[in-house]
């Protein structure tokens, strides 16, 4: 018999949608592929060649189990400057990507029955990082009315003595909802007031794209004692390179740094040396690129669907995805899944694997594919209202 914990882990409803799809693929079926949570970009040249240099150069033992000290220098560097912002890099833990970097602050601050706040919808594995470690995820329903963010007013509402923390992304996934400088502070300073950690998922940073007055680059411009998680997976285009970091309050380095020895030892050390590459002009000079294709991918994406009803809700600012209310069709966000992958052959993902909040009324869109893609997978979608006799 496994773990009861073991047990209480769900799998990725779209897994098994993705598994169709490919099956579609191999017996010929062209699929348009809304669904892919990564970029289909590949690694950036600079940190391509970084890492063969670290492999040929024999750079493969261990390294520091909180990173070597140049890359925690480099991520240093790279705050000070997005957000003008000096960092001790004494503060900065490297991961096996945000998901290391998840794991480890769910062993510091997580025991047994302790509560933390997450959106709903939200990361799904976050409250499966949090039953591993005995924790209770209480999933606090978020929606268009706050723009898919979290409130200081709902803080208020949901906290009880058993709450320990609250844990949200922004951008976030699956709404790209990004929480600008004041709604942040505000929220932080809430959390803080009643004696809440917080950890904030930046795994989103740097794919904003509009910037207005009000907004953030970190959350550390407003919190310095936040824990912060980021990644080098999404605008550093590295997922499978599996590298993270972690800024965490001075005072938990050398427990994060003992937790990381025992079990883990240390983060890949060809990834690590590859990812000094990637705060170097030619590499960010690229990324930027990438970022504005990105901006453009959003708004074909954005204004197809609105022209065929689907109405995106809230203010999608970053990251790459759309949440769109499908209602109109009829349809709960499965079965309109599965039927435009079985009938129309495009994929996308339910709200469901996000949480329960309306998650039968939403789907998220990725737009990790190109823009010709992205119109053929428009006027598939256009084909399936007309096919099911959903008026335009
Ligand atoms: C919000 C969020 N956090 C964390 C992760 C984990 O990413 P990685 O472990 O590749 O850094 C993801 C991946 O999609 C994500 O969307």
């Amino acid at each position: 018999v496994f773990s009861v914990r073991s047990q209480r882990i769900e799998p990725f409803r779209v897994m098994e949608l993705l598994g169709r799809a490919r099956a579609l693929e191999r017996a010929g079926r062209h699929v348009v592929h809304f669904e892919v949570g990564e970029p289909d970009f590949p690694t950036a040249e600079p940190i391509v060649r970084a890492g063969a240099r670290a492999l040929e150069s024999g750079r493969t033992k261990y390294t520091e189990a909180t990173g070597l000290p140049e890359l925690r220098d480099a991520i240093a560097g790279h705050y000070r400057r997005i957000a003008g912002l000096p960092l001790d890099p004494g503060r900065v833990v490297v991961t096996s990507g945000a998901s290391g970097a998840l794991m480890l602050l769910s062993a510091l601050l997580v025991d047994p029955g302790d509560v933390w706040l997450m959106t709903d919808p939200g990361y799904p594995c976050n409250r499966h990082f949090w039953t591993v470690a005995g924790g209770v995820s209480h999933l606090v329903p978020v929606g268009p009315e706050t723009g898919f963010n979290l409130t200081p007013a709902q803080l208020r509402s949901v906290v009880t003595p058993a709450t320990r923390g609250v844990l949200f992304a922004s951008p976030a996934n699956p709404t790209g909802a990004v929480l600008g400088r004041r709604p942040m502070a505000a929220l932080c300073s809430t959390a803080t007031e009643l004696g809440l950690h917080r950890i904030v998922d930046e795994i989103y940073q740097g794919l904003v794209y509009e910037d207005g007055a009000d907004s953030l680059a970190t959350v550390l411009e407003v919190d310095t004692g936040a824990f912060v998680v980021n990644s080098f997976s999404k605008y550093f285009g590295m997922t499978g390179w599996r590298l993270g970091w972690i800024v965490a309050p001075a005072a938990a380095v050398s427990a994060l740094e003992r937790l990381a020895q025992n079990l883990y030892i240390s983060p890949p050390t060809i990834s690590q040396y590859a990812a000094l590459a990637a705060f170097e002009p030619e590499a960010i000079a690229e990324h930027e690129r990438r970022r504005a294709e990105f901006a453009r991918r959003r708004d074909v994406l954005r204004r197809g669907l609105d022209d065929l009803g689907l109405a995106v809700t809230g203010s999608p600012l970053g990251a790459f995805y759309l949440y769109v209310n499908v209602t109109r069709t009829g349809m709960a966000a499965e079965q309109f899944c599965w039927r435009l992958l079985e009938e129309f052959g495009v994929a996308a993902t339910p709200g469901t694997d996000f949480g329960r909040h309306h998650a039968q009324e939403f789907v998220r869109f990725a737009y990790t594919i190109a823009l010709p893609e992205i119109e053929e997978g428009l006027a598939r979608i256009r084909r399936a209202l007309v096919a099911w006799g959903v008026s335009a």
